[in-house]
């Protein structure tokens, strides 16, 4: 099985579907390891809890990136990291760390990318009046919320939706992408060609987004 660690700042609500899925005998990925930058994240409980090792790596002010890109490169080596998914993780990955781990970071993140990407998502889909929105697994590049595309889902915006509700409808399928997204690339049936993400047989198919 693909060995994976997930990096996280917060709730962990993503990190807990990816646990959920890896906990299915024939899945093809274990997650091994947990990484916080804050001491707090609510995430590093549920890890715990599902018996999943856990590290906070918090540094701060100036330099802080590259101790802490330093430190999370040597824990991951440690536990023999495969694949890094990141899972409302707050912080910029510098170009020598997604260079170290090139094609091992995915995330995932609430808009349909390219649109939106950055912080407050739902505000700004909003605010542009769009009537859709959605989220996206994708690999990671140095550019924020950029990279090759693994799995989206179209989500409608309701015109009574403020961002909180639409945070939380959308969160329901990010909780059924990034599992899927992961299987995907674990088993091989997802492959990265020139840049594009070719899938085996049609995505479009997969119960998870049924
Ligand atoms: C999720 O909605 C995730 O897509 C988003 O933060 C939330 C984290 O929730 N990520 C980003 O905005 C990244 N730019 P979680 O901690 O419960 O998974």
């Amino acid at each position: 099985r693909m060995r994976v660690a997930v990096l996280i700042s917060g709730r962990g609500s993503n990190m807990a579907a990816l646990i959920e899925a890896c906990r299915r005998s024939d899945f093809p990925a274990e997650i091994v390891l947990v990484i916080s930058n804050k001491p707090d994240a609510k995430g590093l409980e549920t890890a715990a809890a599902a018996g999943i090792a856990t590290k906070v790596i918090d540094f701060r002010g100036k330099g802080s990136r590259q101790a802490f890109e330093d430190a999370a490169t040597e824990a991951l080596e440690d536990a023999e990291v495969d694949l890094i998914c990141l899972a409302g993780f707050m912080r910029i990955l510098s170009a020598d760390f997604v260079g170290r781990w090139r094609d091992q970071v995915i995330n995932i993140h609430p808009s349909l990318l390219p649109a939106f990407p950055g912080l407050e998502t739902h505000e700004r889909a909003l605010q542009a009046g769009v009537r859709i929105t959605g989220c996206t697994v994708h690999f990671v590049r140095p550019e924020m919320d950029n990279g090759p595309i693994i799995a989206q889902v179209a989500v409608p915006v309701s015109n009574r939706d403020t961002a909180d509700t639409l945070a939380a409808r959308v969160l329901r399928y990010e909780h059924r992408i990034y599992p899927l997204a992961l299987e995907l690339i674990a088993s091989g049936r997802a492959r990265l060609v020139d840049e594009r993400v070719i899938v085996d047989g049609d995505i479009a198919e997969q119960p998870a987004l049924a």
